[in-house]
């Protein structure tokens, strides 16, 4: 292999760049030629490729985004798109793929893997949702993002004595909202992967007010309601007045977080090493502390999530 490129797709997430010019320093120390894709699978299938040098990625560990921009391409699950892309890429004379992104992402990787192109995925989220690796690039950062929002509302609902609902970002995904919660303290914490019960919610409620709590918050995951929604409901059901706050794609920018770096930097490290040894149609993931590869098609089985133990303690310890 002499020639590789990489793209960031999907969502962008903190810690992308990182990754970005850990596989192009790496693929450059190991003597390979490497190119960037701008706008994910977009750009691949329009030809918006150029080649990187060690002095193109300077200056970008600690910015957040990607320096390579990002899309959403529906084209790109047509097998008409993905052909386009394959002629991109053998005009280019490109050999090997390294994709950050996150699952839809790591769709495309597979397909072009299965159509014969070798092809690494690197986790890239902040929503934490890639089976087979125990963190995504960019959770960390968002995390703490989230954090600090809740520490600065809490400071506000006590003074006001009030009840805040802090919306966060996760269709699916519920651990942004759920290690968030807990490292913030929340009352209640509401994930897709749990159903929840409003009569619960408000007896809590009572309860934290009964034994003097000068503020309550709430976090809930985008793909459960709104916070509008859930505010309307405790109005309705109990009368409870509450304030909403939206974080949004906040959630998504700012600075890596040195986890990140370090993440992002032993991520693109060996995606680039699985390409060397030919180890195609795999992503890279961190599991137990150790760096590792897998097969992609591990991280389209049923989703566990493992930290649902945390959604349990988080109860224990809001009362
Ligand atoms: P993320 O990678 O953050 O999950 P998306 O789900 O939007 O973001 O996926 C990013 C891109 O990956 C999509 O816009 C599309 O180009 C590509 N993609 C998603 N699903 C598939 C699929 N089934 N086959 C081929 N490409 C796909
Ligand atoms: O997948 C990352 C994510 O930020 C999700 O948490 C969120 O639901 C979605 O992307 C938002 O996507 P967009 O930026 O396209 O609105």
């Amino acid at each position: 292999m002499k020639k590789i490129a990489v793209m960031t797709s999907g969502g962008d997430a903190p810690g992308m760049n990182a990754a970005i010019r850990a596989v192009v320093r790496k693929g450059i120390y190991e003597g390979l030629e490497v190119s960037g894709i701008y706008n994910g699978y977009q750009g691949l299938m329009d030809g918006k490729i150029e080649p990187l040098w060690a002095g193109s990625v300077g200056d970008i560990i600690q910015r957040g985004g990607t320096m390579l921009r990002s899309s959403r391409c529906p084209e790109f699950k047509t097998p008409e798109g993905r052909e386009k892309g394959l002629r991109q890429l053998r005009h280019h004379g490109i050999e090997g793929l390294v994709v950050i992104g996150g699952d839809g992402s790591f769709r495309g990787a597979l397909e072009l893997s299965r159509a014969g192109f070798p092809c690494v995925g690197v986790p890239g989220t902040i929503d934490n949702d890639i089976n087979g690796t125990d963190y995504t690039l960019g959770f960390d950062t968002a995390l703490n993002t989230v954090i600090d929002a809740i520490d600065k509302i809490r400071d506000t609902a006590t003074s006001h004595e009030r009840t805040f609902i802090i919306e966060v970002m996760g269709r699916d995904a519920g651990d942004l909202a759920l290690w968030a919660g807990v490292a913030g303290g929340a009352e209640t914490i509401l994930i897709p992967e749990r159903p929840h019960d409003p009569a619960e919610i408000v007896n809590r409620l009572r309860q934290g007010t009964d034994r003097g709590k000068k503020h309550s918050i709430l976090i809930v995951a985008e793909g459960v309601m709104t916070a509008q929604e859930l505010a309307g409901k405790l109005m309705d059901v109990a009368g409870i007045e509450t304030r909403v706050s939206v974080l949004g794609h906040i959630q998504r920018g700012g600075t890596p977080s040195g986890r990140d770096r370090v993440l992002a930097s032993r991520f693109g490290a060996r995606a680039v090493e699985a390409l060397i040894a030919g180890r195609a149609g795999v992503a890279v993931g961190m599991r137990d502390h150790t760096v590792i590869d897998y097969p992609l098609t591990e991280v389209f089985d049923e989703r566990e999530n493992k930290d649902l133990a945390l959604f349990d303690l988080s109860k224990e310890l809001s009362i």
